[in-house]
């Protein structure tokens, strides 16, 4: 075992808001040992993602009886290992996604089954876990998109849009995609967007309308309201619209996270274009995320995929660092600015 503090800081849920700094309180606990089938992380870095203020909400993914841990992924060393682990060793480098939901902590114990060898700790493989498997499990079961379709991605520029973006290209399709900066734009072409949208200067139904007057066939939603509106209205024939999430409503305090629609002619606009709407949420996939993290791991590492973090640095001018970095991570989130996968340094 290697050697430990007595006690560490993590976060805990103990009121039911999606404001983050006043849900969560940073809590010193007695330091945690591995159980049967688990093991201790020391984490580098924690990744941020857009529904953790759904989850101090208790919206879903939680118990919703506070008070209870937060934070969905990160990356780090294995401190200590439980009984009956065979494969994972002290001092191996992991990335993993926490199915209990606590990885907001500067040390997190874990089923053996949530951790994926590495062979660096770094935070690159941060974008691949709830971020990267979103988007490429998402569009090729959820959107079935195929080469030469045409796919609009929303959130492009984020954490999840950026691989989405290059997952379509790669798969030959002709990509849209919709950010709100200048900066965000030059990303976007820089990753071989065919048509970038910044919805700050263009309005995304008119655009869709008129460029693209057969419609779309893949559209990857993830803001909700109105932005789902023009998407759905600009669906091509045999067209497939993948609710992913709902951001516009998730700073909300209503008991849900999506914006309220009026679907009235849903069926018939479904009917006359064979056209569909599917949700998707990745833990429902738990099936194809193991080949699925190789591939990713893989073309990020021979240099197919770019991945795009945003530390705070380049963005805001300092970086996010330690349990006190996760509240501005989860701010800088939601104020829309972030540019790539929002992370958070912990050591
Ligand atoms: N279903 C799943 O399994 C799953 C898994 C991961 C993520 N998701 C969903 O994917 C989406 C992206 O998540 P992420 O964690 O990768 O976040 P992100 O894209 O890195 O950051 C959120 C981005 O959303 C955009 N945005 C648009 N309207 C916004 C608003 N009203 N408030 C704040 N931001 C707004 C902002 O960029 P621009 O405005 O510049 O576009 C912002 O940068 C979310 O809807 C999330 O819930 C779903």
């Amino acid at each position: 075992m290697a050697s430990k503090p007595k006690t560490f800081k993590k976060l805990m849920v103990q009121k039911l808001t999606t404001n983050f700094r006043e849900a969560v309180s940073i809590e010193n606990v007695e330091m945690c040992h591995p159980g049967k089938g688990e093991v201790c992380v020391k984490n580098k870095y924690v990744g941020v993602n857009a529904t953790d203020v759904n989850m101090t909400k208790g919206r879903y993914f939680v118990s919703g009886k506070v008070p209870f841990g937060i934070g969905i992924e990160g990356v780090g060393e294995i401190v200590e290992v439980g009984e009956n682990v065979e494969n994972l060793k002290v001092g191996a480098n992991v990335a993993y996604m926490d199915s209990r939901c606590s990885a907001y902590s500067e040390y997190v114990c874990l089923p053996a089954t949530d951790v994926f060898p590495i062979s660096e700790a770094l935070p690159d493989y941060l974008v691949l876990l709830v971020s990267g498997l979103t988007a490429a499990i998402g569009l090729d079961k959820g959107a079935r998109i195929t080469a030469g379709d045409t796919v609009l991605i929303t959130a492009a520029a984020g954490g999840t849009g950026h691989v989405a973006v290059q997952w379509a290209k790669s798969t030959g399709c002709h990509v849209i995609g919709t950010c709100s900066s200048e900066e965000k734009e030059k990303m976007l072409k820089g990753l071989g967007c065919d048509r970038v949208i910044n919805y700050k200067k263009e309005d995304l139904g008119e655009v869709l309308a008129k460029e693209y007057p057969k419609g779309v066939n893949a559209i990857w939603e993830t803001i909700g309201g109105k932005v789902f509106e023009d998407c759905l209205k600009n669906l091509a024939t045999k067209g497939r619209l993948l609710i992913v999430g709902g951001i516009s409503g998730y700073k909300t305090e209503s008991k849900e996270a999506f914006t309220k629609l009026d679907l009235a002619t849903l069926p018939e606009q479904l009917l006359f274009k064979s056209a569909a709407v599917q949700g998707f949420i990745l833990s429902h996939y738990a099936e194809c995320i193991g080949p699925y993290l190789k591939y990713l791991s893989e073309s990020l590492e021979t240099g197919k995929l770019k991945v795009v973090y945003d530390n705070g640095e380049k963005t805001i001018g300092t970086e996010f660092f330690g349990i006190d970095g996760i509240f501005k991570g989860v701010e800088h989130l939601h104020s829309g600015k972030n540019i790539g996968k929002v992370i958070v340094r912990m050591s």
